[in-house]
């Protein structure tokens, strides 16, 4: 029999996540938030260790792995994939693409000189497309972290990348 280990980062991540949201079917998606947050990304054991604790909270809740993976790939905000420590994500859909997303695109790689979905050698940047942000009215539109930033030029890109020097 395989035996997965979780080590305790992970295990303490994850009973934070489920202390703060409560284990419940509808915290699924909060407790996932929190282990991202946590962590910088969801670990594949994450997902064993959500599944066991929620089992020992309730033992009526049954989720399974493939579940909360299903729910993780599905917010764009959320990664299973360790990332940089800064994260750029940059909007692909249409109202963003037409106003100029394509060439803010190009200069976001120019700059970082990786493509969507790598992370920089020295592990400081990722880039990540992502669907609508939700801010289509400034677009085009990066989220730099947390950060925001509307109706950008591809002239404003090393500027707005200093920032997080
Ligand atoms: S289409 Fe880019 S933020 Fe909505």
């Amino acid at each position: 029999m395989q035996v997965k280990t979780v080590d305790l980062q992970t295990s303490q991540a994850v009973s934070a996540a489920i202390e703060k949201h409560g284990a419940s079917r509808e915290a699924l998606i909060p407790i996932l938030s929190e282990v991202n947050r946590l962590l910088g990304y969801i670990p594949a054991e994450a997902f064993t260790e959500i599944k066991r604790q929620l089992r020992l909270q309730s033992s009526d809740l049954r989720v399974y792995e493939s579940q909360l993976y299903s729910l993780a790939s599905f917010y764009h905000m959320l990664s299973t994939e360790e990332l940089g420590r800064h994260v750029v994500r940059f909007c692909e859909s249409a109202p963003c693409h037409v106003v100029g997303g394509r060439e803010l695109l190009t200069a976001v790689q120019e700059t970082l000189g990786i493509q969507p979905g790598q992370t920089t050698p020295d592990r400081k940047w990722s880039l990540i497309t992502t669907s609508c942000l939700g801010v289509c009215a400034v677009g085009p539109v990066l989220l730099v972290d947390d950060d925001i930033y509307g109706n950008v030029t591809p002239d404003q890109v090393p500027e707005i990348l200093a920032r997080y020097e």
